[in-house]
């Protein structure tokens, strides 16, 4: 355990030290890296190499001293080919990168997110617990059913120990109320009286639902969000793979995570996206 810093421009190698399925579909792994790297932030993301299978991104649910904790949802090949690996398995990951969720002090922090929005979110989460007051930290989360509850345990028990303010709901109504997310976010900031920061991670056509919403309440005093429904090759800046219009900002270094001004400058935002060969796709 001598270096610093996991480098961003080649894999490093680090050995699967646990895997169980956190959700349907959805496993956490805990990756243990051969140096004690600097603390990863909330919302900033690794790649993740599967060997001889692809690379590609992924949140941090968690990292403490070399043990790196990550959430992955099956999709295709590649996230696949990582479900299929076993304890004693060895992953390629360079990171960490990206900007971070900044939280504000002394405000009401509403996490909102769905799906591996839930990730960065989660990491976020253990980062307020640090710092402030319980009662203020409020975790909004919706799926289809209950058993795509990502994280559910874990944020359940935090509420019943009355750590955070866990609002849930499913669209079939299996787990906390029917509906979505949006619906106990508008009845918060309806009653609140106090300044609130939204921090929100999920598909992007919901992050645009929820930017318009906090855009009616001056009490929303900042929106911060994680681009990170996006294809991205590099992951530090070089491709230009994951730029959006109309200021070029690229993902991976400008974000993923970006507050309210930036947001208001990204037409792209909730409308457009681009696919590997660069054609842009209506969300
Ligand atoms: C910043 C960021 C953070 C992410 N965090 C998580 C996470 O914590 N957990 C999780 O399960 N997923 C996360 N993803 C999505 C994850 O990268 C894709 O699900 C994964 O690449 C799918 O690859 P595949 O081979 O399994 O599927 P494929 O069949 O190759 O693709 C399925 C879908 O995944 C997306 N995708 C594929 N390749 C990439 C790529 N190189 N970059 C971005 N998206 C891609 C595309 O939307 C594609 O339609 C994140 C993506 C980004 C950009
Ligand atoms: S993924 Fe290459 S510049 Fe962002």
């Amino acid at each position: 355990m001598t270096k610093l810093t996991i480098p961003n421009d080649k894999p490093l190698m680090g050995k699967i030290i646990a895997k169980e399925e956190e959700c349907e579909d959805t496993y956490k792994f805990l990756i243990e890296l051969p140096i004690k790297a600097e603390r990863a932030l909330p919302g900033q993301f690794i790649m993740l190499w599967v060997p001889g299978v692809d690379e590609f991104p992924l949140g941090i649910a968690g990292f403490e001293e070399n043990i790196l904790e990550i959430g992955i949802a099956k999709m295709g090949p590649g996230s696949e080919a990582m479900i299929d690996k076993q304890i004693g398995d060895y992953v390629g990951i360079r990171g960490f990168f990206g900007k971070s969720f900044k939280p504000i002090e002394d405000v009401n922090h509403l996490l909102i997110g769905g799906g591996f929005g839930m990730t960065p979110l989660k990491l976020l989460t253990t980062t307020l617990l640090e710092k402030e007051k319980a009662q203020n930290i409020h975790v909004f989360e919706g799926a289809r059913t209950k058993g795509r509850l990502m994280y559910l345990e874990w944020f359940q028990e935090l509420h019943d120990k009355e750590l955070v303010n866990f609002h849930v709901c499913t669209d079939d109504g299996s787990y906390g109320y029917q509906g979505f997310p949006t619906v106990d976010l508008e009845k918060f900031l309806q009653e609140s009286t106090s300044p609130s920061v939204l921090y929100v991670a999920g598909p992007e056509k919901m992050m645009k639902v929820i930017f318009n919403i906090g855009k009616k309440y001056p009490k929303v005093i900042d929106m911060q969000m994680s681009l990170a429904d996006r294809y991205m090759r590099c992951g530090f800046g070089v491709c230009s793979y994951c730029a959006v219009d109309p200021t070029g900002w690229r993902i991976c270094v400008d974000g993923p995570v970006f507050n309210t001004k930036q947001l208001e400058q990204i037409s792209d935002f909730g409308t457009y996206k681009r696919l590997e060969t660069g054609e842009k796709l209506r969300i």
